[in-house]
């Protein structure tokens, strides 16, 4: 047996992270979440007063932020930057908001991919965002595509952000999710898209445990 990587992409409330999250406990893998990535850096520009457009600065603040994600024993992760805990507060409205427009730029994208693929190096991944079979990790073992209608993503970001005690409704929230899509998959670089190579999962009608125990058992088989 070998450990293998393991890339999860997919639009915004298809699941990724949950479903990232328990394949990793299950397997014994570590997980890592490059969206709290992108969102750590966007959450330090807001803070800093850089504009989602100034690609230059954003590169500086960047290359000064050493970014750690840190797994608990819940299977969750903390996100340290330069050793300061962040919490709640990368996933934020405004946070969400700009975080599309941060992330489309070639530099930040270099940076962040550089990192994630150092992280990977040691095996036993499971790593989920919107390039990472495409980009970060086209070698890996196993890709999964994981999507669902709109509207049952809206209803499940809606009632996670109700459960967190987040403001939110579901029009809104729906709005939101689409343009973040949008801005995703249409960008120049590295935009979403499923890899040729991956298996799609619909998670529309698909419980939680279902989706895991799937991936779970083909990734024992490639093990
Ligand atoms: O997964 P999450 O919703 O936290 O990701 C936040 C945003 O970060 C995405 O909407 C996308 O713009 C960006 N992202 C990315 N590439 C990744 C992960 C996230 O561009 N690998």
């Amino acid at each position: 047996m070998h450990k293998i990587n393991i890339a999860i992409d997919g639009p915004a409330g298809s699941g990724k992270s949950t479903v990232a999250k328990e394949v990793a406990a299950k397997l014994s893998y570590l997980y890592i979440d490059t969206g709290a990535m992108y969102r750590s850096l966007t959450f330090r520009a807001l803070q800093a007063q850089v504009s989602e457009q100034d690609e230059q600065s954003l590169i500086e603040l960047l290359k000064e932020m050493e970014i750690t994600l840190e797994q608990q024993s819940d299977g969750e992760v903390q996100v340290l930057v330069n050793g300061e805990r962040l919490g709640e507060e990368i996933r934020s409205q405004i946070v969400t908001a700009k975080v599309s427009e941060v992330s489309a730029h070639r530099k930040i994208r270099e940076e962040m991919v550089a990192r994630q693929q150092q992280l990977a190096k040691q095996k036993g991944v499971v790593l989920d965002g919107r390039d990472i079979g495409t980009y970060v990790l086209p070698g890996a073992e196993l890709k999964i595509y994981m999507d669902a209608s709109v509207e049952e993503r809206a209803k499940r970001r809606h009632l996670e952000n109700m459960e967190k005690q987040r403001p939110s409704d579901i029009t809104t929230t729906k709005e939101a999710l689409k343009r973040r899509d949008r801005l995703d998959r249409e960008r120049p670089i590295a935009p979403l898209q499923q890899a040729g190579d991956a298996v799609l999962v619909d998670t529309t009608n698909q419980t939680i445990e279902e989706v895991v125990a799937r991936i779970c058992r083909i990734a024992r088989e490639k093990e």
